[in-house]
């Protein structure tokens, strides 16, 4: 069962890989979502229909909960649910950066038992299984093991209403910077929990994100030995606010920035 889910997750992410890949650097039809800076394309929803009709033609008593068609499958118990954000990424896509991904998890009985998170002008696929580890291109995963928080290396991101400044996420950024700590922003979350399961980052921390977000990424970053919660270290589910993915070893450092100055 969870080998199947998998397979097909993965076949799921390569069409739609394929689409995106193409789309990439043409013209396209870009418009704005609840703010003004938060676009979507035209490859945003092809990306899942394509993703959804190819789960549902295999599964098709499985129920979907994805970014842009507003399916928001009721969680029932024993019944897979697909999270799915079709193009994790969409400014960076929009403005023809090459920095984005395809981003599929199947939740059972409110776990996360498989992912998938796919860069398709790399070709770098990332999966992992509950229980069966992560892998990039069949290469296992591990997270890194350096355990100090000053020669880290940081990503995070900013929700759409950054401006607001909401729960100190300008803060946030401005402590741990102040401290001369390389942070990167590339601008999708799916790749950032994906780079610290690889072991690329040694954290990654945000707010505000969605469960499509993070679905897959989570299970990457666990599967690879590294350690999700909020920021406060409490125990970590998709819809909450905060979310803090790290090697483990800086995890109690960073959580203790990050409490600081929560709102
Ligand atoms: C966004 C990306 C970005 C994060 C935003 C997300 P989208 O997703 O993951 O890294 O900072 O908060 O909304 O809109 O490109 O699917
Ligand atoms: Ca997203
Ligand atoms: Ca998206």
């Amino acid at each position: 069962m969870l080998e199947e889910l998998t397979k097909i997750a993965v076949e799921a992410a390569l069409k739609s890989g394929e689409i995106l890949r193409k789309g990439f650097g043409t013209s396209f039809e870009i418009s704005s979502k609840e703010g003004k800076n938060n676009l979507v394309t035209e490859f945003d929803k092809l990306s899942e229909e394509t993703i959804i009709e190819y789960i549902h033609s295999v599964f098709p008593d499985h129920v979907f909960l994805a970014e842009e068609s507003g399916k928001t499958g009721e969680l029932l118990k024993n019944k897979v649910r697909w999270i799915i954000d079709p193009l994790d990424g969409t400014v960076n896509f929009a403005h023809g950066i090459p920095i984005f991904s395809i981003s599929i998890a199947a939740e059972l009985n409110r776990e996360i038992i498989s992912g998938v998170v796919y860069h398709p002008l790399l070709d770098e696929l990332f999966v992992a299984q509950k229980g069966g580890g992560a892998f990039l291109n069949d290469k296992r995963l591990n997270v890194s093991d350096n355990g100090d928080l000053d020669s880290s290396m940081l990503v995070t991101g900013f929700p759409y209403n950054v401006n607001q400044n909401p729960c100190g996420c300008i803060d946030h950024f401005v402590n741990i910077i102040k401290r001369g700590i390389p942070v990167r922003r590339l601008g999708s979350a799916a790749l950032d929990l994906a780079y610290v399961a690889a072991g690329r980052f040694d954290g990654f921390w945000e707010i505000n994100l969605n469960p499509w977000d993070v679905a897959a990424g989570i299970l990457l970053v666990q599967e690879a030995g590294g350690k999700v919660s909020q920021y406060n270290g409490e125990q970590y589910w998709i819809d909450n606010d905060s979310i803090l993915a790290t090697n483990g070893m800086i995890h109690s450092e960073i959580s203790s920035v990050l409490t600081k100055c929560l709102c």
